[in-house]
């Protein structure tokens, strides 16, 4: 008898620790274990006025999607991930843990239980609805609101904004676009851009004055030639006879941030940024697509300053040089940056430049396979802090490979199935030091047949342009210069 009431006791003291919470099979509930992976993995997209269709912040806005999320986080389809391949560990990996995974996958399959009130987290805080977690230093409007009209094919419209500090050069670590009107804007560009003397911008468009005295409409293209001498902040300072380097311009002309759905943010480590000084312009450069009805837009852009002690400018660049279709040679080196800094050649300003910069060799009507491989030289020692391919809707897939100095080649990434609704960049956790004599390659993979459902048009040749059923093929890099050191800011105001 007393054997078996210590057995009976024991099984009884089992039987708690069974049931004790940190067990596995205790069902999991929103409240207590679903809630806080969604709002670290889930609702910086799901979440009202953000770009995912619904908001998946409380147990009632769940509650019905929960087969679907079972469906898309076992096919890891959410959250979305581009990267497959890859050497390089990423900052912005949204991937979820297996752990993460398997809770989520039995509380669906327990039937969705809610859980106690109580147990529930404080829901993750978005200051004015920002990314990054504080109000921006500044916010820049852009100068007008724009009406677009329901059936007018809009060209891409520029919109023009005076920096609006006045107490030197500030780097930008991070910024954010967002239209006032999701339903309108395609696309948004923010750039930095310099005028000539004398320009005068009213309603956000840039006006010059002709011999005669007359108010003209600025040719921003001749513009953009005097553009390329730079205020000697923006130099790099050099050696004695060393020559500028691509990789070492700022230009006159910097886009800061892209905004298309899903994406329309920046950030670079501390104090790392893109150099703005007074006196410069902030580009709106903004694509419009119409629903139908009269709407009207106003978007803004928001920036954070890098905090002392500053390190770096922040640079980009496509792999663009020797370009390889299929495997064959189609076109030699970009204009030299000698020749750009004296005018000689000015990136952007002919259509020659233009196709050699961005060129894209035309891709064939129904080519299921077409690969454009890329290379860039690297002439003097990098950091490179981030990656973003870009292509428009036949993007297949893309690849970046370093081939180091020694001749050893090393697969950076890869981006096996490329989506152009997602338009990803994809940041480093470690920079990655690429020392000067290595090669930089980058692979765009097309789909020009009728088996891509994004194909607006299978029996096209494609061409290069801005516009998403035309085509682009852009492996930008994100990088610093080692050997920049910024003045510390002591002694920038000295300067
Ligand atoms: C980076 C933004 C982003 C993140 C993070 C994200 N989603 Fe999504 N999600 C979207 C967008 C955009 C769509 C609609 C387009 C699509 O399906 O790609 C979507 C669609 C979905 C759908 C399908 C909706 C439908 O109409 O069928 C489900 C379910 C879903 N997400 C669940 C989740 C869950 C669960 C998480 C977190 C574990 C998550 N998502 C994280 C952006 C995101």
């Amino acid at each position: 008898m007393k054997v078996r009431r210590v057995v009976v006791a024991l099984a009884g003291v089992f039987g708690i620790l069974w049931s004790s919470p940190s067990d596995a099979r205790q069902t999991p509930t929103f409240t207590k274990d679903v809630a806080p992976i969604l709002y670290k993995n889930c609702s910086q997209c799901h979440r009202p006025d953000e770009v995912a269709p619904m908001s998946l912040m409380t147990y009632e806005e769940v509650r019905p999607w929960a087969r679907s999320i079972k469906s898309k986080v076992l096919k890891k389809e959410m959250p979305p991930w581009g990267v497959g391949e890859s050497s390089l560990k990423f900052s912005n990996d949204r991937q979820m843990s297996e752990k993460e995974i398997d809770t989520l996958v039995s509380w669906v399959d327990a039937g969705a239980p809610k859980g106690n009130d109580a147990d529930l987290p404080a829901s993750p805080t978005y200051p004015g609805g920002w990314k990054f977690n504080r109000e921006p230093d500044v916010v820049i409007t852009m100068p007008v609101e724009f009406r677009i009209e329901p059936r007018s094919e809009y060209p891409m419209l520029d919109f023009y904004v005076p920096v609006p500090w006045t107490d030197g050069m500030k780097l930008i670590q991070m910024s954010e676009a967002r239209p006032s009107n999701k339903a309108v804007v395609h696309h948004i560009t923010v750039s930095l851009v310099t005028f000539p003397p004398g320009t005068e911008v009213i309603d956000g468009q840039p006006f010059t004055t002709d011999a005669s005295g007359k108010k003209v409409p600025l040719d921003r293209r001749a513009a953009r030639i005097t553009e390329q001498r730079l205020p000697t902040e923006l130099q790099i300072p050099r050696e004695p006879g060393e020559k500028p380097d691509r990789l070492g311009s700022v230009g006159g002309f910097t886009t800061l941030l892209a905004y298309v759905a899903g994406r329309g943010f920046d950030d670079h480590p501390d104090g790392v940024g893109t150099p703005v000084l007074p006196g410069q312009y902030i580009n709106f450069n903004m694509h419009y697509t119409p629903t139908g009805r009269v709407e009207t837009d106003r978007s803004e852009v928001g920036f954070w300053f890098a905090r002392e002690p500053l390190k770096k400018f922040h640079f980009r660049t496509p792999i663009n040089e020797r370009q390889h279709v299929n495997g064959k040679i189609v076109r030699g080196p970009v204009p030299d940056a000698a020749d750009v800094e004296a005018g000689r050649v000015s990136q952007g300003a002919t259509a020659a430049t233009i196709s050699a910069f961005s060129g894209l060799p035309p891709i064939p009507p129904y080519e299921s396979n077409f690969t454009v491989t890329s290379e860039l030289t690297i002439t003097q020692d990098i950091t490179i802090n981030g990656f973003y391919p870009h292509m428009h809707v036949r993007g297949k897939s893309a690849e970046y490979k370093v081939v180091y100095p020694d001749g050893k080649e090393q697969l950076l990434f890869d981006v096996p199935r490329y989506r152009f609704d997602w338009q990803e960049r994809y940041v480093l956790a470690e920079p990655l030091k690429i020392p000067k004599g290595s090669m930089l390659k980058y692979k765009g993979v097309f789909d020009n047949s009728a088996n891509n459902p994004l194909n607006p048009n299978p029996d096209k040749e494609v061409y290069w342009s801005e516009q998403s059923w035309d085509e682009m093929s852009l492996g930008w890099i994100e990088y610093t210069l080692d050997k920049q050191k910024l003045p510390a800011s002591t002694e920038r105001r000295e300067q």
